[in-house]
């Protein structure tokens, strides 16, 4: 399977972002809230199979010594490929020297500690959702 791993925003379907983030079972929105996320960020990554989105993730940082990770999603048929670790390591080596944090959703946390990631013992949030993310496991 030729898997074509690509950086920044160019030609991105914003529609399919959503698509695939609404599919995963993860948070979407709007497509344009979507690109203005995306292009906001330090750092965005796009996985394509024969011109087809199947996956992406993206990094907010400062560039310097900072930086976290979010929206890490692959199409479900196309997961367990190494597409994710591909998305990962890209993000990584473009944020090098920095520190990285995420949150992982309930369940995913190996996929994160195969990349070398450590769980966090002091991690605090605000979520907009404050009730629907303490459903889905992610605060106390
Ligand atoms: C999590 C996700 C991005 C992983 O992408 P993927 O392409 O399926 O992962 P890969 O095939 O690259 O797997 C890389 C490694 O992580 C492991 N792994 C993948 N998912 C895992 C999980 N849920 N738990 C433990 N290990 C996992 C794989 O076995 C593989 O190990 P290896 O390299 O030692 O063989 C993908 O499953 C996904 O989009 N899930 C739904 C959305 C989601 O939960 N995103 C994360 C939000 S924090």
């Amino acid at each position: 399977m030729d898997v074509k791993i690509k950086r920044g925003c160019v030609g991105v379907d914003w529609g399919q972002v959503a698509a695939i983030l609404k599919e995963v079972g993860m948070a979407h929105h709007e497509p344009e809230l979507h690109e203005k996320a995306f292009r906001s960020s330090h750092t965005t990554v796009f996985a394509y199979v024969q011109d087809r989105l199947v996956g992406f993730g993206r990094a907010i940082s400062d560039g310097a010594y900072q930086a976290a990770v979010y929206d890490m999603a692959v199409v479900p048929e196309f997961q367990g490929k190494g597409i994710g670790r591909a998305i990962m390591e890209t993000i990584l080596r473009s944020v090098a020297g920095c520190n990285v944090i995420l949150y992982a959703a309930p369940g995913r946390e190996g996929f994160y500690q195969r990349l070398g990631l450590r769980r966090m013992k002091t991690g605090m949030a605000i979520f907009v959702n404050a009730e629907a993310m303490a459903q889905r496991g992610f605060t106390e």
